[in-house]
Order: C-alpha cells, then sequence, then structure tokens
C-alpha cells in the first residue's frame, strides 16, 4: 500500500495541475491550504498555515538538530561571567542532549496532551545548510545538566502548552 502525498498549496496555480497528475497515478493525495475546500474522491483537503504554524498539522524544518539547554542554568554563568574577572572569548555551553527537532516537537505536543503530524519543510539558503550542518550545536560542550524530558515533566502538562520560562528549543550560548 502506497502512503498518501501531501501537496502543500495544493489549491493553487500549480498545486492544482499537481493534484490531479498523482491522482491519475493512483495516488491518495492530501492537500494543505489555509482555506478549506471539500473533499473529494481520493483527494483529502487540510487547512493549515504554514507560516505560522496553525492548523492539523506542525510544519518543522528539516534535518535541525538542537541542543536545548536550561535557562537558569545559563542565567548562572552569564552571572558568573559578569561578576568574575575579564575572561574573553569563553567556551560555549550547550544542553545535555541533542534532538532531532522533529522528534523535539513531538515530545512537546504529547507531553502537551496533543498528537499532530510533524511536516518536515525543507528549507532553502545559507542558514539553513549551516543548521542542518549542525552549526547551531555544542555537542563537545554539552555541559548542560537539565534535560528536555526533566523539562517536559515538570513545566509542560496536558492541556498546559505554554511553559513560561523555560529553554524551550533555545540551542546554545556562547557569552563571550
Ligand atoms: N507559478 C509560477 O510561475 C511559479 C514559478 C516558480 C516558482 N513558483 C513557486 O511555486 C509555488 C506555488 O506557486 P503558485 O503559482 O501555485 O502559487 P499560488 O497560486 O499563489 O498558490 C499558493 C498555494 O499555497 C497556499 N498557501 C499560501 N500560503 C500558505 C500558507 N502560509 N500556508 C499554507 N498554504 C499556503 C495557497 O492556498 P491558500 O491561499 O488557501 O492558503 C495556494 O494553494 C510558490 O512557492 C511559487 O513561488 C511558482
Amino acid at each position: 500500500m502506497t502512503s498518501p502525498i501531501l501537496v502543500t498549496g495544493g489549491t493553487g496555480t500549480l498545486g492544482r495541475r499537481v493534484v490531479p497528475r498523482l491522482r491519475a497515478a493512483g495516488r491518495d493525495v492530501r492537500v494543505l491550504s489555509r482555506h478549506g475546500r471539500a473533499d473529494e474522491d481520493g483527494i483529502r483537503c487540510l487547512t493549515g498555515d504554514l507560516a505560522t504554524g496553525e492548523g492539523p498539522v506542525v510544519p518543522v524544518p528539516a534535518g535541525w538538530r538542537v541542543q536545548p539547554i536550561d535557562p537558569g542554568e545559563v542565567a548562572d554563568r552569564l552571572v558568573a561571567l559578569a561578576l568574575g574577572a575579564p575572561a574573553g572569548l569563553v567556551a560555549e555551553v550547550g544542553g545535555p542532549r541533542i534532538y532531532e527537532l522533529a522528534a523535539l516537537v513531538r515530545g512537546y505536543l504529547r507531553a502537551g496532551g496533543t498528537r499532530r503530524p510533524i511536516l518536515p519543510v525543507r528549507l532553502p539558503g545559507n542558514a539553513n545548510r549551516a543548521y542542518r550542518a549542525g552549526a547551531n550545536l555544542a555537542p563537545h560542550r554539552a555541559v548542560g545538566r537539565r534535560t528536555w524530558e526533566d523539562f517536559l515533566a515538570e513545566r509542560v502538562s496536558p492541556g498546559t502548552r505554554s511553559s513560561g520560562g523555560q529553554a524551550g528549543p533555545s540551542v546554545k550560548t556562547s557569552p563571550q
């Protein structure tokens, strides 16, 4: 059995031509756009906004990894640096573990009691290439102690999505 193909923007100038071709090839299609349409045979229409993340799917940059760190630990370090002797360029600090961003978002949603499909979106550009290559990570400096799982257990419970003040997927700090 083949899985359905998601056509983002499937109601637009291009998408309207892609969808019937996929149907002609025997594939079931999901169409995502901001303004809903009626379903047709083999075509299920989903409403969502890829720019804001509102809707049935959660867009996540494909291939990104993150190394969340507890902001309290970062604050401790920043204050120690500010109060200490001038240190010049200091070592980076990163959280204790590295996660695929999609897995991290999935866990976050699940901890809040929701299940929504994650849609990896491949982004263009140099910044995206750098993220995909892990330029935002500090694997050699995984010195943070509080894990993402600790955060989820303590701060995100079903129906309480806002965590107020946790690191979230902030990645690393490079106090300089
Ligand atoms: N047509 C061309 O000549 C051409 C050439 C080169 C590249 N492209 C690129 O191909 C893509 C499609 O072009 P097109 O001409 O088909 O554009 P279009 O006619 O404007 O269609 C855009 C589609 O995307 C949906 N959409 C727009 N913003 C969205 C959002 N934030 N979240 C979810 N869905 C959204 C629209 O539906 P809703 O408004 O209901 O959301 C619509 O289905 C674009 O990226 C365009 O830059 C087009």
